[in-house]
């Protein structure tokens, strides 16, 4: 009996555990119910009188050393398997997150403001549901004066005496801000504004709109040209631009502004009519009217005002054929604008 139990002592001494899958070789070879211990275990079992005493001892002791070999070489493979978890394998592929990208609209917008910014315009913004008297009145639409037909207008419902109505134009924030605010102002107002057309390929029932306007001593008409000269530089690069007259009533004298893109391309051709020409934005002095409806002097000051619809510069800018495309929200058609 001593002799198997020294013969096993010598057995686990030389059994190297070099990895996971030889530890588990080792737990069966010596500590599972069929393992070499448990063989002695049964053995011992028939021997009788002092003996047993002693050789239990012997057998208890053998047990310990090789559980304690077990354990301590399972705690170094449980570590090391730990540790390999933890390295980080940094040519493994990235689990990136989905980035979303900007709206083509916003990213022209940005551009746009981004312009004058550097020229010193602010930026303001005014509600969607505007009032009769800041989308037309103020702005010196008479009442049932036909100019409000230029605008086909979302009248909302309601019981109050006053008319409320989807805004037509971001012309409205140009009184809020005239309102509230004495000159000089140099702003620029962008943002949503809404007309009750029909649906096709170059209209929409809402679109994107930027106003500008600048109120001071001595403002002129050359202020200006030479305003949205500089626009036009900054923004579309070194181009011709023309003023042709115009109508509005909130502006005296009026103008609609074109750059010339010329009718090289068959794209260009289309898009000018044949003429070269591409009207960009409508704009004027403002009329005196309009400064004494809102409060300014119209002795003392004088402004010029702009407004240019970005979702047709945006069509131009990225070619786009179809304005609907841009509110589809079809990511295959978004994700072209990162
Ligand atoms: N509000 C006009 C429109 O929606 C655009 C416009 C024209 C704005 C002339 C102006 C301006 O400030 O001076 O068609």
């Amino acid at each position: 009996m001593n002799d198997k139990i020294e013969e096993l002592k010598e057995k686990v001494k030389n059994f190297s555990i070099e990895n996971r899958e030889t530890l588990e070789i080792f737990r069966t070879k010596f500590l599972s119910k069929k393992g070499e211990l448990n063989e002695i275990f049964e053995a011992f079992k028939l021997i009788a009188g002092e003996e047993k005493k002693d050789v239990g001892k012997k057998i208890n002791s053998l047990r310990t050393s090789i559980e304690d070999k077990y354990n301590e070489a399972k705690e170094k493979f449980s570590l090391l398997k730990k540790s390999v978890r933890e390295e980080k394998d940094f040519s493994l592929p990235v689990n990136a997150y989905k980035i979303g990208s900007e709206h083509p609209i916003s990213k022209v917008k940005n551009e746009i403001l981004d312009i004058f910014e550097t020229i010193g315009f602010k930026i303001a913004k005014g509600p969607e549901i505007e009032d009769d008297w800041h989308n037309f009145s103020a702005l010196n639409f008479p009442e049932n004066h036909p100019a409000r037909d230029m605008q086909d207008t979302f009248f909302i419902k309601g019981n109050s005496e006053e008319k409320f109505a989807l805004r037509t134009h971001t012309s409205s924030v140009q009184v809020r801000l005239m309102e509230t605010d004495k000159p000089p102002i140099r702003a620029l107002m962008p943002g949503r504004v809404y007309r009750n057309e029909a649906v096709s390929a170059r209209s929409n029932f809402f679109f994107h709109q930027i106003e500008g306007l600048y109120i001071d001593e001595n403002v002129s008409f050359s202020d200006l040209k030479q305003t949205l000269y500089y626009f036009v530089s900054q923004f579309f690069g070194e181009r011709e631009i023309r003023f042709r007259p115009s109508y509005f009533p909130f502006t005296e004298p009026s103008a609609e502004m074109d750059i010339f893109l010329g009718i090289a391309t068959e794209q260009d051709y289309k898009l000018t009519k044949g003429t070269g020409w591409l009207e960009i934005l409508g704009c004027g002095m403002v009329d005196p009217n309009v400064l004494t409806n809102c409060g300014i002097d119209a002795e003392k000051y004088s402004g010029f005002a702009f407004g240019m619809g970005i979702d047709r510069i945006t069509m131009l800018k990225y070619g786009i054929k179809d304005i609907r495309q841009m509110f589809e929200n079809d990511l295959r058609f978004l994700e072209q604008f990162t």
